[in-house]
């Protein structure tokens, strides 16, 4: 089933009054769309939407940890985003090495640690060497995880995880038998990591894209026909008040 909320006008203040400070989700989840949509409607060229876009991860991450989700996945570029002009990729690529550049002391003073999953074997040296060292420097940080999925598709993730767990197959170092959940969990890009209790996916569209496929069996969905450059600690705030008024129930009654 799926929710379209509006945007209700407000202020983080009064929501922040809804919020139930005993029930964060501890994995929050977004697909952060509507980039392109946003610098159209403004005579934009599409990289100006994803530097807007990068004001609106500030926004969020910063929310984030004052609010004390554990951890906090983003989707940045997708296995199939490679098919977008060169120059748009390269842009974002930048982006990115501009945003870590720009914002690592401020994450590593909020005790972010900053972890990226998906296949870097891919991505541009210079950016591969600004992740390395940007997870480097928050290693031992304990607040909010955060993750960007950069080149990550879910299905390439569970293609990888199979090639692994086929490898200690034929090396012997487990039976067929000891492939389990667990086995598959351990060995995909989160290992380690709860499953999103909540994905959030502005701008309209209703569908996961490829996003945490095996991680999302039971994560709520919530999406919003804000485009992401829009979004703000307040629409954070609502999708988290709407999450509160769920019943988990797992399969269970
Ligand atoms: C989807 O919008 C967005 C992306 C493919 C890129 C997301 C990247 C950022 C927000 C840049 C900064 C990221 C970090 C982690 C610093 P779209 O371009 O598909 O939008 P459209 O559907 O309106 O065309």
């Amino acid at each position: 089933m799926s929710f379209i909320i509006n945007r209700k006008k407000n202020t983080a203040h009064e929501m922040g009054k809804k919020l139930d400070m005993n029930n964060i989700p501890k994995h929050v989840a977004i697909i952060m769309d509507g980039n392109g949509r946003w610098a159209k409607k403004r005579g934009f060229i599409r990289t100006l939407g994803h530097r807007a876009g990068m004001e609106a991860v500030k926004r969020v991450v910063r929310a984030s940890c004052e609010i004390g989700i554990k951890y906090l996945t983003l989707y940045a570029f997708s296995t199939e985003n490679w098919k977008r002009p060169a120059e748009e990729v390269n842009g974002l690529m930048d982006l990115l090495i501009e945003y870590l550049g720009r914002e690592i002391n401020e994450l590593n003073e909020n005790d972010v640690k900053l972890n990226f999953i998906g296949d870097l074997s891919k991505i541009p040296e210079k950016c591969k060497i600004k992740i390395k060292e940007s997870e480097e420097i928050t290693k031992n940080n304990k607040g909010l995880t955060l993750n960007i999925a950069l080149n990550y598709g879910g299905r390439n993730e569970i293609v990888n995880a199979v090639k692994k767990i086929g490898k200690s197959l034929l090396d012997g170092k487990i039976k067929l038998n000891d492939i389990d959940e667990q086995i598959i969990a351990d060995n995909l890009y989160t290992a380690g990591q709860p499953d999103p209790d909540l994905i959030i996916r502005p701008s309209g569209e209703l569908r996961i894209s490829n996003f945490m496929l095996w991680q999302s069996a039971y994560s709520e969905l919530w999406f919003s026909d804000i485009l992401w450059p829009d979004f703000d600690k307040n629409h954070l705030l609502e999708a988290i008040i709407d999450y509160q008024k769920r019943n988990r129930r797992f399969g269970g009654i």
